[in-house]
């Protein structure tokens, strides 16, 4: 039931209102918007034919068209300006695949709070983001843009970031409607294509892919966008089964549904519908409220309704949907509150915003290996080259979808290393070669430089241009170019620490074989120089952990920590006919949650308790290093026998701790037994009664302390276990 605002609304408004209210338009991205309108375009808004734009941006021009929308078209309906703000809106954050190696719910929050606060003084009200797809295949242009390979992991990652983008109050003007993008499986298309076929089991879809989704639900994500791709075969902009089935009908999820851009009109490409007229009817009864650009909806589906009258009851639905958001948008009764100049002079890139993205940048970095403590950098290092043409790559830093990110916004990673040298510590460049092309001739120079060098900071991987959308590789060595100067410069025989700028898992044997040091940067926003320096000088200790692995072929993905184990596993003793590779180990070359820290920590015995509320955790953490700094603390299960095979360890729980040198701490999980069930089918999920084992670690390769707990009772839960 709608309110009585949006009922009356409803009851009236004539069929091409209703119809134009679930258009979204596409604006441009300039902040003149204004002089981008044609007059056509705006007398569609005084006659109620478009409900929302995209890609459009700035309080003043924003809030010229939204008074055209409110003072000139028949009923007044406010528009809802729409953006990708999805690791920052000026103030860029490290990509999101980065920012999930913080394993920490605050930086997720704080960072979206941030990126709405700027967002919504600069005229917006909805986000599509986040991106919760979870994904194992790095061939994917767009694992870049998401929460990793774990379902939990990526599930706490969503409630949090909807949390910051939804603040507490989203009448509030500061705060933007989150998009939780793209239901349901669009991050396992086939062969790591974007855009292609997810061909995969009911098990993987209700335990892997979805459970995100789900939390998102629970946490009144505002709104969620279909996928471009479809499930063996059903697209999901028309999976009725899913979205009108699962999401709305046994999660409840009351929010707007969006199409991806041109996803309704591309239902004919997929073979499921003959016109235009049959996809907008198809995207209508499964459940998707609102057109992405494709104007289907706006221009076609009046013909489908003419030829099946029962549709106007789903438009009803639809439009209801959407004047909600509206509403809950405050958007009826102030449509002018998202249009303050003033605060929007004053809220982009703050100097509190880039305080946070300095901070959360020093978490997100992943230390991959540091033999013989390459790292710190201290007083007294000496020459230092910092060999690669990412070193001063500021685009690369903003990553994909930027926003209204600038290059000029970015410190770069040479400026950083440049700026905090200590004493003792003489920093120089060379370019020697960049990703995006094969030109080699730099490298002479740089191999040159390398050699009047104490030591090596060697800047190399991907660049911004490899990951994100429609981005996906073959192959997940690094580029050519890259290859050929990290070898030049390994053969100098000069210590090299490696800075990896990468927007995805690569596989990088060469570098894990020869580098002293691997310091996985990602890419990581307008602060990338400052939180790099704070690293490699070692005021911070590294603490992010992998959200995903590193392979060591690209032929070895997609891989999880979380398989189900073989009737044949991998055992040299087994020799050829166990689950194996006969080139080289399946394990990854570095696995899901590994990290190293400047520190070390010792782990307790684990105390493992159940009662009726669930199952009670305990370990003991200790700082047995030199440096204060942040341990994440990762707990496990294992469901050793059940009615079907289980994952040999799925990722339960974590907690980001920081520990001075000699410190304990006492850290608690608390598990309810739902966490523990198994699917079933849709809507049941079964708790067994047995044993269940828990093992905690510095990572899912790297367990500590191990204990089980007896479930006496078996029972059953209706949602998803994570
Ligand atoms: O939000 C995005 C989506 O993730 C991919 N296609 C375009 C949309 C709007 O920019």
């Amino acid at each position: 039931a709608f309110s009585p605002r949006v009922t009356e609304l409803l009851a009236s408004m004539t069929l091409d209102e209703k119809l134009g209210q679930l258009h979204q338009a596409a604006g441009g991205r300039s902040r003149n918007l204004n002089s981008r309108l044609t007059d056509d375009e705006l007398d569609r808004v005084r006659r109620g034919e478009v409900g929302s734009y995209l890609h459009v941006a700035g309080a003043e021009p924003l809030a010229a068209l939204q008074r055209v929308a409110v003072e000139e078209s028949r009923l007044g309906i406010p528009l809802l300006f729409a953006m990708d703000v999805v690791h920052g809106y000026r103030t860029i954050f490290p990509v999101p695949i980065a920012m999930a190696s913080t394993w920490d719910e605050a930086d997720w929050e704080a960072a979206a709070r941030v990126s709405a606060e700027e967002a919504s003084a600069s005229g917006l009200h909805w986000t599509f983001a986040p991106m919760i797809d979870i994904a194992r295949d790095p061939r994917w242009g767009r694992i870049v843009e998401g929460g990793g390979a774990d379902p939990y992991l990526g599930a706490r990652m969503a409630e949090a970031q909807i949390a910051g983008y939804q603040g507490g109050d989203l009448s509030q003007a500061d705060t933007i409607l989150a998009t939780a993008k793209h239901f349901g499986a669009y991050g396992v298309p086939t062969g790591g294509r974007d855009y292609g076929t997810a061909d995969l089991s009911e098990r993987s879809l209700y335990e892997i892919y979805l459970p995100p989704f789900y939390a998102a639900s629970r946490a009144g994500s505002g709104s969620m966008m279909t996928a471009f791709n479809d499930i063996a075969g059903v697209p999901s902009t028309a999976n009725e089964t899913l979205i009108d089935g699962t999401l709305r009908g046994r999660w409840d999820f009351d929010g707007l549904i969006v199409s991806d851009w041109n996803a309704i009109a591309e239902l004919i490409n997929h073979g499921v519908a003959e016109t235009r007229a049959d996809a907008g009817a198809l995207a209508l009864r499964a459940g998707v409220d609102m057109d992405m650009t494709s104007a289907v909806f706006v221009n076609d589906l009046r013909q489908a309704i003419e030829a099946e009258p029962a549709l106007l009851a789903d438009l009803d639905l639809a439009v209801g949907r959407v004047l909600t958001a509206k509403e809950r948008l405050g958007l009826f009764d102030n449509p002018m509150a998202y249009h303050q100049t003033a605060r929007e002079t004053a809220e982009l890139l703050s100097p509190d915003h880039r305080a946070l993205a300095r901070d959360v940048a020093g978490r997100s970095m992943v230390l991959l290996k540091n033999d013989d403590n390459a790292l710190p950098l201290t007083a007294g290092a000496g020459r230092v080259a910092v060999i690669g043409a990412l070193a001063t790559d500021a685009w690369t830093q903003l990553g994909s979808w930027r926003a209204q990110g600038r290059p000029d916004d970015v410190v770069t990673l040479l400026d950083g290393l440049q700026t905090r040298a200590p004493e003792g510590v003489e920093i120089l460049h060379a370019a020697g070669a960049h990703p995006g092309n094969d030109d080699l001739t730099g490298i002479a120079e740089a191999v040159a430089l390398a050699e009047s060098a104490d030591r090596v900071v060697l800047v190399v991987g991907e660049d911004y241009d490899l990951s994100g959308e429609a981005r996906s590789r073959s192959d997940l060595f690094m580029p050519a170019s890259q290859r050929a100067l990290a070898d030049a410069i390994f053969n100098t025989g000069k210590p090299v620490i490696v800075v990896l700028v990468t927007g995805r898992p690569l596989a990088i044997p060469n570098l894990a074989e020869r580098a002293d040091a691997i310091l996985n940067t990602w890419m990581l926003g307008v602060e990338a120089g400052p939180a790099l320096a704070d690293i490699v000088y070692g005021d911070v200790s590294p603490s992010g952990r992998l959200p995903v692995s590193f392979p060591r072929a690209t032929g070895a993905v997609p891989y999880t920590y979380s398989e189900f184990p073989s009737g044949r596993p991998a055992d040299p003793d087994l020799g050829r006919d166990s689950n194996r590779y006969h080139d080289q180990p399946i394990t990854p070359q570095f696995p899901f949650g590994h990290g190293l820290s400047y520190s070390a920590f010792s782990y307790g015995e684990l105390s493992a308790t159940s009662d009726e509320s669930g199952y009670h955790l305990s370990v003991d953490v200790t700082n047995t290093g030199e440096y204060e700094a942040d341990e994440v603390v990762q707990l496990y299960m294992r469901d050793p026998v059940s009615f079907v095979a289980r994952p040999q360890l799925e990722l339960r729980g974590y907690r980001r701790i920081s520990l001075s040198p000699g410190e304990r701490l006492t850290v608690h999980f608390h598990l309810t037994a739902a966490q523990s069930a198994v699917f079933e089918r849709p809507g049941a999920w079964r708790i067994e009664a047995g044993e269940l084992q828990f093992h905690v670690g510095a990572s899912s390769a790297d367990l500590r302390a191990s204990a089980s707990v007896h479930v006496d009772a078996s029972g059953t839960s209706d949602v998803p276990a994570s």
